[in-house]
């Protein structure tokens, strides 16, 4: 995944997040899945170089894990000295005066999160038997998370919101995610990438949707769509082809909302028509036929090309 280096656009965001590492406040990201949040760090990261100890959020990111733990091997011959402690990613950002980048914030136990908070306000760690470990100037903690997870969002404490300020990142512009799919996925025809895209932003704005896709859909939309084209010996603009990518490509991330009678697969399918057109009745010419609509495509009879 550490693929990128360049954010596409998102100037605004990367301007407020250096102002704020270089006026030396920690920083909370908080935007919905795919929305570049660990892609513009990465770049900012990148850009100054500096040390960058990168931390996944769950339950179980412990105290000890974030922190670091003496060598239980050498501990009984060497007793607790100073040499067999294991840096943790924490120590490790407070003694480089680095970046702690911590993924999905609101998954963090809250043990964990007390841990961060004291670092927070007192510049500095105590480990038992350690000892203290100062933060080095430098030492930043940017954290993301995504304010519609049902994890944990809520046990975020007013604590931690008080000793960070928040960049919220919104779903990027069409053109962006235009730019994103063409540096993400092999080559496909502009009029197509641009619809792919148009399709996937209304997968965020249908009624019967609780979360729509993000730009990963579409990148993934347009892999698809040239490899499946490609096995079917059709174009990537292909009609069915499209339509089998997006289904595979959108259904599984949509969330459609309980009260809804409709299946992601079909709510995929009525958008992709509005947006690609009705299925055209005459270019049935009995390329692969792995029905990867869940039934929802209705093949013309041969005998009906006129
Ligand atoms: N501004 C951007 N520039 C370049 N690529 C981007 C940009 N935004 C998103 N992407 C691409 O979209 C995908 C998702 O981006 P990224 O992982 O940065 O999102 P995120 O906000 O960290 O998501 P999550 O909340 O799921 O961790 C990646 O493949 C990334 O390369
Ligand atoms: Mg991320």
């Amino acid at each position: 995944m550490v693929d990128t280096i360049d954010a596409v656009g998102r100037d605004r965001e990367t301007e407020l997040l250096l102002a704020a590492l270089d006026g030396g406040t920690h920083i909370v990201l908080e935007g919905p899945p795919g929305t570049g949040k660990s892609t513009l760090l990465r770049a900012v990261a990148h850009s100054r170089s500096v040390g960058f100890h990168f931390v996944e959020g769950n339950a179980e990111l412990t105290p000890a894990r974030l922190v670091g733990h003496f060598d239980p091997a050498r501990v009984l011959a060497d007793g607790y000295v100073e040499e067999i402690f294991v840096d943790g990613p924490l120590v490790s950002a407070l003694r480089e005066g680095g970046l702690l980048y911590i993924e999905e914030l609101n998954r963090v136990p809250e043990e964990t999160l007390n841990v961060l908070i004291t670092v927070m306000s007192e510049g500095e760690l105590h480990v038992p038997r350690l000892g203290r470990v100062p933060a080095e100037p430098g030492f930043r903690m940017v954290a993301a998370m995504n304010p519609y997870d049902a994890v944990g969002t809520a046990r975020i404490s007013a604590a931690l919101h008080d000793r960070t300020c928040r960049i919220a990142m919104g779903y990027q512009s069409a053109a962006d995610e235009e730019t994103i799919v063409e540096r993400r996925a092999p080559v496909t025809p502009d009029g197509w990438r641009g619809r792919a895209v148009e399709l996937v932003r209304r997968t965020r704005e249908h009624d019967d949707v609780r979360t729509g896709s993000s730009v990963r859909g579409a990148i993934d939309l347009a892999r698809i769509a040239v490899s499946l084209g490609a096995a079917r010996d059709r174009p990537v603009d292909d009609w069915h082809v499209g339509l089998d990518a997006a289904t595979v490509s959108l259904s599984g991330r949509i969330k459609v909302i309980e009260s809804s009678r409709r299946t992601p697969e079909q709510v995929v399918r009525e958008l992709y028509e509005a947006v690609f057109g009705p299925e055209p009745s005459s270019d049935d010419d009995g390329s692969g036929d792995g029905d990867a609509s869940g039934g929802a495509r209705a093949r013309p009879a041969r005998a009906a090309q006129g």
